[in-house]
């Protein structure tokens, strides 16, 4: 039985524990804490997925509730993918704003994840890195 949140923002150890047990926390700079610590703060729509008391999915977005939410991290325990979790923090993620629409960066192994999940591909987007 998974429980879902939207109500809570896992501390810093929490989070890394969730991020490292899955591909994410290799793409992620978890061990950095300001840094790590300033992504689980300023996020401002972070849904969770707990089985117990144990972090097992996290969808972690910045929204502005009217146009456009930026899913920034999706991440499942690898012990618990496959058994829906991510599809419902999504659904979750959209609920919270309906109004949104959702905008990622696909993780290389989560590529073939979105469209599989009704997500279409947008060829009119754009970055700027940082160091750009
Ligand atoms: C990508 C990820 C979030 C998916 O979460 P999940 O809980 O395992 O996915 P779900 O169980 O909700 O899967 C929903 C559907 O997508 C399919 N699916 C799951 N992972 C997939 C993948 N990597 N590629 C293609 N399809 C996938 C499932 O089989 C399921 O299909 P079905 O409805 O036809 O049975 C999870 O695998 C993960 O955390 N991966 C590592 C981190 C990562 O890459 N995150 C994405 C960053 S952008």
């Amino acid at each position: 039985m998974i429980d879902y949140r939207d109500d809570c923002v896992p501390d810093l150890v929490t989070a890394r524990a969730l991020y490292a047990s899955c591909s994410l926390g290799a793409r992620r700079p978890i061990g950095d804490d300001a840094r790590f610590g300033a992504m689980l703060t300023h996020a401002n729509l972070i849904v969770t997925a707990w089985d117990g008391a144990q972090l097992v999915g996290i969808a972690r977005s910045v929204s502005d509730f009217g146009f456009t939410t930026y899913l920034a991290d999706l991440a499942v325990n690898e012990a618990y993918q496959r058994r829906g979790i991510g599809r419902e923090l999504i659904r979750r993620t959209q609920l919270a704003a309906p109004q949104a629409k959702i905008v990622l960066l696909a993780a290389p192994a989560a590529v073939d994840y979105y469209p599989h999940i009704g997500f279409r591909h947008h060829p009119q987007a754009w970055l700027l890195d940082p160091d750009a």
